[in-house]
């Protein structure tokens, strides 16, 4: 049986402002620093170890990954990053405010650019500052394939084969990974994982900071999943995820 843990970043500022963020670099909170060292504080306690670890090249992810390490004394560990770990692209509305385009749009066509598997947000444009294309972060992705926008089955189809070139040969090799990565790329893997439907997908909400541990068999299929915290605290997190993009109140 072989044992992985992800991780979402603690509370980014994006996060703490209701902003719809994808590859947007912003940083974490106090508070989101305060939840990072309290994952890396609850695994240790749990008796957890790595001997790989993966994240985006955003650094709320990076950043989280870092203090996680910090608390566990594993600064040392290698760390892999790719741009196929980030933040599902929100495209055009990276940067707007969630209940505001709530009011505007409405919570049904908000719940679908957040959570549906198929639909993606509007596209940036040409000329649009938000494309990075020239990012160096992004020198190893072509051009033409730098997202205007994607809908969780893109970050599907660009997760899923870092997961079978990258990820799962550590795993194969005995190595005990850590993944700290971001709300949606962590849906799509998870939706990959446990075969979930395109329908179920839409209720998967995943909480900042908490430790979520999966157990896979041989054949790395899921055995079980849990999270470290209490289910009253992770349902009280999922909820509060789930309600961005609601009306303000
Ligand atoms: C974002 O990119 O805005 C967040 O990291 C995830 O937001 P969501 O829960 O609205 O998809």
């Amino acid at each position: 049986m072989y044992k992985i843990v992800l991780l979402r970043h603690g509370e980014s500022v994006w996060n703490k402002e209701n902003r719809f963020t994808g590859w947007t670099d912003v940083d974490l909170t106090d508070k989101g620093v305060a939840e990072a060292h309290g994952a890396g504080r609850l695994l240790r306690r749990e008796g957890f170890g790595f001997e790989r670890a993966y994240t985006s090249v955003l650094k709320r992810a990076i950043k989280t990954l870092n203090i996680v390490l910090e608390e566990l004394d594993l600064m040392w560990l290698p760390v892999n990053y790719s741009w196929r770990l980030n933040e599902r692209h929100y495209g055009a509305l990276q940067g707007l405010n969630k209940a505001e385009t709530a009011e505007r749009f409405g919570d049904d066509q908000v719940l679908v650019w957040r959570r549906s598997y198929g639909t993606s947000p509007p596209p940036l444009e040409d000329g649009d500052e938000r494309l990075t294309v020239d990012d160096p972060r992004y020198a190893t992705l072509p051009r033409s394939r730098y997202p205007r926008a994607e809908c969780l089955k893109d970050t599907v189809a660009r997760f899923v084969p870092y997961w079978e070139t990258m990820i799962v040969p550590d795993i194969l090799a005995g190595h005990r990974v850590l993944i700290v990565a971001h709300g949606n790329s962590l849906r799509a893997l998870i939706k990959y994982l446990d075969s979930i439907s395109d329908e179920d997908i839409v209720k998967l909400n995943i909480p900042t900071g908490q430790p979520l541990v999966y157990e896979l068999d041989a054949d790395l299929r899921p055995l079980r999943s849990y999270y470290l915290a209490d289910e009253d605290v992770i349902r009280k997190a999922e909820a509060e995820v789930a309600r961005h993009g609601g009306p303000r109140e």
